[in-house]
């Protein structure tokens, strides 16, 4: 059998390309390879989300959409929905019982987070253990891998801390310590400059059309020292380029030498990123727009992948409740 693997994604709606090649490329890849879980994050976006429910349900459609357009299969892999498994919920609680604190607030997400999103009211239980839920989600399938960005790693780690725990106070070799399997392509760059976020409102998204795109690619910011087309340029230093490099391998080798020598306009530069970006996604797009005029198919594919999910997480909380004498 193969090995098993585990990731989620929290459902913030449409995907960006941040995402796609963060994430999603990775998760494709893999479908073939390992006994995938890939799961709707739900509740981990309830953690910062919790004051504002009205795009929740629409959020997690879209996201699902992307994915399912993107080439996730759902006879390949166990698609599913966090909160349509309560055993996450059950097994997070166990694992709280068991989790120092110190473990939790020392962790750079949470500080971080913390001091970015200083607007909203996040010095929550929820919060503060989003890594123990995230841990449930992983060893509920008893996962040896996790597919994420780097940004994630300190998660996984805590995760195998908690494991080594839970092995040492009741039961060796219980679970398996996850490792996480890290996605090459870093967090892309937004079109302001800054990573790329829903939050910052600076993405492309697989859902936005060729004037959508235009229009952000346009406002990008490149070479400064370059007035005249003549005036030969810093590639390196253009976040135009930086996405030549990530989506248009084709031409990169050309482009650079071009604009190093003075030889093509930023503007020209722009369009064939444009070009580009909405060739690489046209057909992703129209897949998403289908999938979403049919949500009971979407719907659909999360029952049946719960309904799998489910049969596993009742036998590993079995295990758990013996082990734990509840
Ligand atoms: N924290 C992850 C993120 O923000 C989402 C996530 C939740 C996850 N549970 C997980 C990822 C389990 C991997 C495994 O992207
Ligand atoms: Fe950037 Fe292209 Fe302009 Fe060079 S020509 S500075 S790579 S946009």
């Amino acid at each position: 059998m193969n090995k098993r693997l585990v990731s989620g994604m929290r459902s913030t709606g449409k995907l960006h390309i941040g995402h796609y090649k963060g994430a999603l490329e990775n998760w494709l890849k893999l479908q073939d390879e390992y006994d995938c879980f890939y799961f709707v994050a739900d509740w981990h976006a309830l953690t910062t989300k919790y004051m504002d429910l009205a795009d929740l349900q629409n959020d997690i459609l879209e996201m699902l959409a992307d994915w399912l357009a993107l080439g996730l299969d759902p006879l390949k892999t166990t698609i599913f929905k966090q909160s349509s498994v309560p055993q996450h919920a059950e097994l997070a609680l166990l694992l709280s019982f068991i989790t120092p604190l110190s473990w939790l607030e020392r962790c750079p997400t949470y500080k971080e987070q913390l001091k970015e999103l200083s607007n909203k009211e996040i010095s929550t239980l929820g919060f503060l253990g989003y890594p123990v839920l995230q841990t449930a989600d992983i060893i509920m399938y008893n996962a040896s891998y996790v597919p994420v960005g780097e940004d994630q790693q300190p998660h996984v780690e805590l995760s195998r801390e908690i494991v080594r725990r839970f092995n040492y106070l009741y039961a060796n070799e219980t679970f398996v310590e996850p490792q996480t399997l890290l996605t090459q392509t870093p967090r892309l760059i937004g079109v302001d400059g800054r990573k790329m976020s829903k939050s910052y409102n600076n993405s492309i998204y697989l859902s936005d059309s060729e004037p959508e795109i235009t229009a952000k690619v346009r406002q990008m910011v490149t070479d400064p020292s370059r007035i005249k087309v003549s005036d030969p340029g810093h590639p390196e230093v253009c976040s135009v380029f930086y996405l030549h490099e990530i989506f248009n391998t084709e031409e990169v080798d050309e482009i650079k030498s071009h604009c190093k020598a003075g030889k093509i306009g930023c503007v020209a530069c722009k369009k064939k990123l444009v070009k580009v970006l909405v060739e690489q996604f046209a057909e992703v797009k129209e897949k998403r727009e289908d999938f979403l005029k049919n949500p009971s198919y979407l719907q659909d594919v999360l029952a049946q992948g719960s309904t799998q999910a489910s049969k596993i997480a009742a036998e590993t909380l079995e295990k758990v409740r013996n082990v734990m004498k509840v």
